[in-house]
């Protein structure tokens, strides 16, 4: 047993590309006086080994490259559309694997061809995007994170999961783990924003929320890492643009999360469509072998993104589809996501002894290891029952749930003299913007199968709240989309005769998500018109934010007496957001990702370096612009709530720390303020002086913590070597003797510190 998961794993010492570690089940290593520790996932199992290996001897090499092959059906589209007839494909036993095909009954039918039409009839396995919930939607992700509450972000993706597994899927490519810091970029959306620790925490439950403790369990997915590695770094923010940045930067911010994920025991890992170094990602063999498979051990299997194979033809890297699919199945891939590049070339290049029969068998193991591990060749039709489907989709409970992580997801960006909570004690409401009563808009980018129609909107939720005695005058202004003023003077009127005003503002769902870059992140259309017209009637207003990215809105932070952002917030939308204005719960998430005062300003994150000349408004020649401050509208971590927290100094047990020990930061955190409230503490380290620059400040721990009006409470953190540690000059991960500073407060610009010793 052991001789055969050492051929199939390799070292897990992410320091050195060549060190190889012998272990059984369980391994540890010790690397600069830091212990890691790999485990061997849930999912391995010996027998299946066993299995795989006399399936093989069976398989002809076509059937072994169809194992190898991914198309899409014609079902849903996520990218351009290049090829038809997968279902000649299955039959011929070319295709092992389907996306974009769902439903219980479908999938099934297309799986009995796989089983029973082709010669050795191993199952298909079925994937699709299911991201933030399959047909009850929750948050965005983006959304999600800003809750710091994994338990919620955990909790979704279990529900998503039962959802979608009782449809016919086995497999999500999902969690996205790009860290990503800059607001143009589309895809920001589908991630836990700029942080890196709470990238990793978010990334590792999301993981955990898919798979379970068993993928045998047909409630379960298979996760998918993606994109590997660095996409969110894309230059000014252009989807699928260039990625060049240094190793350190790598390894120090945009691997992490994989790292996390992969010890989640994440199952499968995308590539990315992105170059990185001069090299895209799908032939990138430094990431998908020497950092993957030798230094981090991932015994999962690897795919590409859509046409990345195909793609790396316009980046210039390869001279035909031919070259191109030797340069990914060389550099680890082991799966083609509709290129169909293997399909056509792989056989000939294995024959004409250009790819070696072994990287084909590895290949193929690896996929049917997961065809293993779900159960398939038990039950090929466990996750296509139509009965199981009907009684898991879009329950109550799956509603309520959504309801609650909504609301948890919100940030009150603003709230002047107590605007938030309202009564519900009014005559009069006028509701204004296309967005408060748009289903459709509600659910984000990357719905699945959300529908529309299954969405509480905004107005539904707040005549929901309000009963009938309200009146609730909706004006149905669109200024989202091009220019058109229609609807100003009726929503004006309205305004002038309400108790209260609520305007719904924001992003259409597709203004962010795949290739849905924006180089103004403004208010779109003619929204800030609209906000300025409001504002000169003298009326008070609620904004309410749907939007997938940080929007640059210092003009509308200066007129509106309110703001919650909302992102997009899923099927219970109104439920949640009426929960909150009329304050039957307070909001209580943060800021993920900063929000710039301008986009002038892109990259703009609180973990930025110090400069040698850091700002000072009275030296010219300092780091600052002419025209714009340095600090954003919103940092990172910032959020208010319906009452107010203070913070006592941090107090550390120790002042000194080993290698081997730990320091208890201890702050009490009061609510000052009359109602009882939700209050993420978080902690950040700082190193003063080290091998190399570092941040101003990291993240390093966060607690939600509930406070009853006056109450204090003694929130304790504990920091080892490892919160300390980085990539040092030398490369080498591990803490480094000298001062480290660590803050505590409710967002990033937190000042109480205390400084402790690393020896
Ligand atoms: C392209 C996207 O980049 C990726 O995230 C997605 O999973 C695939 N298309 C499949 O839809």
């Amino acid at each position: 047993m052991c001789v055969n998961i050492m051929q199939n794993l390799g070292a897990a010492n992410h320091f050195s590309h060549s060190t190889k570690v012998s272990f059984v089940l369980l391994f540890i290593l010790t690397v600069a006086g830091i212990q890691a520790q790999t485990v061997v996932p849930a999912w391995y199992n010996q027998v299946h080994e066993v299995e795989i290996d006399k399936l093989l001897d069976k398989m002809t090499l076509e059937e072994k490259v169809g194992q190898m092959t991914l198309f899409t059906s014609d079902w849903d589209v996520t990218g351009p559309t290049i090829r038809k007839g997968y279902e000649a494909d299955i039959k011929s036993g070319r295709l092992g694997a389907i996306f974009n095909a769902h439903t219980a009954d479908y999938n099934r039918r297309l799986q009995k061809i796989a089983v029973e039409e082709t010669r050795l009839g191993i199952p298909l396995l079925f994937g699709y995007d299911v991201i933030h919930g399959y047909r009850t939607i929750f948050p965005i992700p983006l959304a999600e994170a800003g809750s710091f509450n994994p338990a919620a972000a955990e909790e979704s993706a279990r529900i998503a999961a039962r959802e979608s597994a009782a449809a016919g899927l086995h497999w999500t490519f999902a969690p996205m783990v790009d860290i990503a810091r800059d607001p143009r970029w589309g895809r920001v959306m589908e991630g836990a924003g700029e942080d890196v620790y709470l990238g990793n925490v978010m990334g590792a439950a999301r993981v955990r929320g898919f798979q379970g403790d068993d993928l045998a369990d047909p409630f379960t997915l298979l996760a998918c890492a993606k994109h590997f590695a660095a996409y969110g770094a894309a230059q000014a923010g252009r989807d699928y643009h260039t990625v060049d940045i240094s190793e350190r930067v790598l390894h120090d911010i945009y691997l992490p999360p994989f790292k996390a994920v992969l010890d989640a025991g994440a199952a499968t890992f995308m590539t990315s469509f992105n170059e990185l170094d001069g090299v895209p990602a799908t032939a990138n063999e430094h990431l998908l072998t020497e950092i993957l498979r030798e230094d981090w051990g991932f015994m999962g299997f690897v795919v590409t993104d859509y046409t990345s194979i195909n793609e790396m033809i316009p980046h210039g890297i390869a001279k035909d589809e031919a070259e191109a699919g030797l340069l990914a199945v060389n550099a680890g891939v082991d799966m083609d996501m509709q290129g169909a590049v293997f399909y056509n070339n792989l056989r000939k290049q294995v024959e004409n002894g250009e790819v070696a029969m072994k990287m084909i068998d590895d290949a193929v193991r690896r996929v049917l290891r997961m065809k293993f591990a779900l159960g398939l060749f038990d039950d090929p039709y466990r996750y296509s029952d139509s009965e199981r489907e009907k009684a898991n989709i879009l329950t109550p409970a799956h509603r309520e749930a959504a309801r609650r992580i909504a609301r948890e997801s919100m940030i009150l960006l603003k709230n002047d003299n107590e605007t938030l909570p309202l009564s519900k004690n009014l005559k009069r409401i006028a509701v204004i913007g296309s967005l408060a009563d748009s289903g459709a808009d509600m659910i984000g980018a990357w719905h699945a199968d959300g529908r529309a129609e299954d969405v509480v909107t905004l107005l539904t939720g707040l005549k929901e709240a309000l009963g009938s005695a309200v009146k609730v005058d909706f004006v149905d202004v669109d200024a989202i989309k091009g220019t058109d003023r229609k609807g100003f003077d009726e929503a004006l009127k309205a305004a002038r005769s309400a108790d209260a005003v609520i305007l719904a503002l924001g992003e259409t769902w597709e203004m962010s998500g795949e290739a849905a870059s924006r180089a103004d992140i403004g208010l779109p259309g003619v929204q800030d018109q609209l906000v300025e017209e409001l504002s000169q009637t003298g009326k008070p207003f609620v904004a309410v934010l749907f939007n997938g990215r940080p929007l640059a809105i210092p003009e509308l932070d200066k007129k509106a007496a309110a703001i919650l952002e909302a992102w997009f917030p899923g099927t219970e939308a109104g439920h949640a957001i009426a929960d909150l204005l009329f304050g039957d719960d307070a909001p209580s998430a943060k800021v993920p990702l900063t929000f710039p005062r301008s986009v002038g300003q892109v990259p703009v994150f609180y973990a930025a370096k110090n400069t040698g000349r850091p700002r000072n408004p009275n030296e010219k020649y300092t780091s600052k612009y002419l025209d714009e401050e340095n600090s954003p509208l919103y940092p990172f971590g910032y959020g208010l709530t319906y009452t107010t927290f203070s913070y006592g100094d941090p107090v550390a047990d120790k002042t000194e720390m080993n290698r081997n020990g730990k320091v208890k930061i201890l702050t009490t955190v009061t609510n000052t303020g009359k109602r009882t409230g939700t209050e993420v503490v978080q902690l950040y380290v700082r190193d003063l002086a080290g091998s190399v620059t570092r941040p101003l400040r990291e993240l390093k721990a966060f607690q939600r913590v509930e406070l009853s009006a006056g109450e204090s409470k003694t929130v304790s953190f504990e920091l080892t070597a490892e919160d300390l540690s980085f990539y040092r000059r030398d490369m080498t991960f591990g803490p480094e003797a000298g001062e480290y500073q660590v803050f505590v407060g409710g967002d990033s610009r937190a000042e109480k510190s205390v400084t402790i010793t690393f020896k």
